[in-house]
This record gives structure tokens, sequence and C-alpha cells, in this order.
């Protein structure tokens, strides 16, 4: 297939490259933001209607929670007008298109995971600006699939893992809020979903077979909260050699801990859809933490003993 992929220097974009690129069957056209700047409506629609893909993969976003506060113009141009023109395109021109949701689209209220058919009420921009880009994904009448993701961390880009294991090296003490809940969710557990959705539209040109459509929570099973998250990392560190200063992380509550942006308590996602219609069982979070510390010491991002060393 020739697949177009926006955002690849990012998390996710770079996860899903990297998993592209072993599989000859595919072409990745992936222009950095120097040569496709996504606030250029007009290069959007163009690129598409030149490039004539079978595939649109836009993990591309505003993802500064805090910063969308004071930015909403930036935030609402990145995550809501530019999938907005790319499904559009996408639809114009009968290619497939995959995108990227949220768990802040959500309030944080309901008692447990949310479904991709739970009403989104989003408490801060970034979340308003992404669900504006997903309910204009769905309209736009292309063949899309969005996958609700959460928490995303991997061993190479800048996510909660990385800033921990810059704290943990650096201070005695951290204080990490308790009181939200959720699923951190691997680049490498997206990647592997993104490419089913490909197998299936690449499946669905050729023998016409139905395509799955729409919203599809992705995430790690299991639940934990930063302060779990961050417990777990400098245990899973310590056990691979890594040196850490840090002797105490205190749980705090959010109210303690003032960001500019508000963010939900529960980010819990229901992932009977990813089973049921993508077939897939994604790990349990702390599962796949110990797989992404194997990785994040193998290549020197946590300094320690490789998997298998003495
Ligand atoms: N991170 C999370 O915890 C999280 C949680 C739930 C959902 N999501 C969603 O998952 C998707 C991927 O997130 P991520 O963590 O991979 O994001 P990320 O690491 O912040 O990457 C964002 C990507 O978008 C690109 N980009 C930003 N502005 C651009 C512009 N004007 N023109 C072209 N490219 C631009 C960035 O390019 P540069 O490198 O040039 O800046 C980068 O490649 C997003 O849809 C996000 O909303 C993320």
């Amino acid at each position: 297939m020739r697949i177009l992929l926006t955002g690849s220097t990012g998390q996710v974009g770079r996860a899903i490259l990297a998993d592209l690129a072993a599989d000859a069957e595919h072409q990745v056209f992936a222009p950095r933001r120097d040569r496709l700047d996504l606030r250029d409506l007009d290069a959007l629609r163009r690129i598409v209607y030149e490039l004539r893909p079978d595939l649109i993969v836009n993990p591309a976003a505003y993802t500064a929670v805090d910063r969308a506060e004071s930015d909403a113009e930036a935030a609402f141009r990145l995550n809501a007008e530019a999938p907005a023109v790319l499904a559009r395109a996408a639809a114009d021109c009968g290619v497939g298109f995959v995108h990227f949701s949220t768990d802040y689209v959500f309030d944080g209220r309901k008692a447990g995971p949310y479904s991709e058919t739970d009403a989104p009420n989003p408490i801060n921009v970034y979340g308003r600006s992404k669900l504006a880009g997903d309910e204009a994904v769905l309209a736009s009448g292309a063949r899309a699939v969005i996958l609700r993701t959460s928490w995303v961390y991997d061993e190479v880009g800048r996510n909660f893992l990385t800033t921990m294991l810059r704290l943990g090296q650096e201070r005695p003490a951290l204080r990490v809020v308790a009181d939200q809940h959720g699923a951190p969710t691997s680049t490498a557990v997206i990647a592997r979903t993104v490419r089913a959705v490909i197998a299936r539209f690449a499946s669905a040109g050729r023998s016409g077979e139905a395509l799955p459509r729409g919203l599809v929570n992705c995430a790690c099973a299991g639940e934990t909260n930063w302060h779990g998250f961050a417990t777990a990392i400098f245990a899973g560190l310590r056990r691979r050699g890594t040196a850490l200063s840090v002797r105490s992380v205190e749980p705090v509550a959010s109210a303690e801990y003032l960001t500019a942006a508000n963010r939900p308590a529960n980010s819990r996602l229901c992932l009977h859809r990813l089973r049921d219609v993508l077939g897939i069982t994604p790990p349990d979070w702390a599962a796949e933490l110990e797989a992404v510390l194997d990785r994040a010491v193998a290549i020197g991002s946590a300094p320690g003993s490789p998997p298998g060393c003495p």
C-alpha cells in the first residue's frame, strides 16, 4: 500500500514508521514538518490529490496539553482543522484514513471504563480540540478508523517514563499525582494496532470485505495512576541496575499539583471493541512496561545492565 504518514518525528509516528519500515509491502511517504506543515491547509489538500495514497495515517497533533490553554487557536488548527481537511480530501479521493484520539475527550466522572459510545465532555482546550477533530473525521465520509488511546510513552520520546528516568537520577524525592486513573500505553502497542488496521484496509481493498469504521479504543489492559506508574518505573529500573537518587515518591492529589489544564480523574478505556473488531488483546500495562524498560536499557536511554547480562 502507498501510505502517507504525518507526525513521523513524534512518539506514535516514529513507532509506526519503524514498524512499517520492516514491511516491504508498503511504500511510506512521511514528510516532516519542514516539508509538510499541517497548518498549511492548502498544502494538506494538495498532497492527498497529488500523491493519491491508498491510506493516510495521521498521528500528528498539537499535544502540549497545558500550553493549549493559552494557545487554543493553534491547538484547534492542528487537532481539528487539519484532520478535517485531510479526511475530506481522503473521502473525495477514496483514500482510507487512520486517526488518533485521546482519553482527554472525557470529563473523567464515569465510574467505569469509557466505551466508544460514551458521550465525550472535555474539560480542557486540548480535549475540546481533539474532539472537534474526531467529529470532523467521522462526518467527512472517509473510510476512517480513529484509535483512541491514553497515556502514551516509550523509551525514546518525551513522555512520563523518560521524565521519571531523568528526575529519578536528579532528585531525592518526588511528588506524583495519585488520583488520575488510566492505562499507560506504549507506542509499540499502538504501532501493532495500526499494523492490524492497515492489514484490514489492504485486504478490504482486494476482497471488498467490510472494513471496521469509526472509533476503537486502543490502550494497554489494566489500570494504575501516575504515582503507581512512577513507582513501577523506579522498581523496574532498580531491578535492571540503574542507579537512582530518588528515595521517596509521595502520592499527591491533583489539587496539590496545579497545572494550567484540568485533567480527567478517570482515563480508563474499555477494550472490548479492540478485541472484537480488530482481534487484538493488548498486554497489561505492567507487563508492557517491563518490555519497554528492557528496550530502554538495551539502547542506553536507561543506564543499566541489558537483559541477559550478569
Ligand atoms: N501523548 C499522549 O499521551 C497521547 C494520549 C492520548 C492520545 N494521544 C494522541 O496520539 C497521537 C500521537 O501523539 P504523540 O504522543 O505521538 O504526539 P507527539 O509526540 O507530540 O508528536 C506530534 C507530532 O506532530 C507533529 N506536528 C506538530 N505540529 C506540526 C505541524 N504544524 N506540522 C507538521 N507536523 C506537526 C510533530 O512534529 P515536530 O517533531 O516537528 O514537532 C510530531 O511529529 C495524537 O493524535 C495525540 O493527540 C497522545
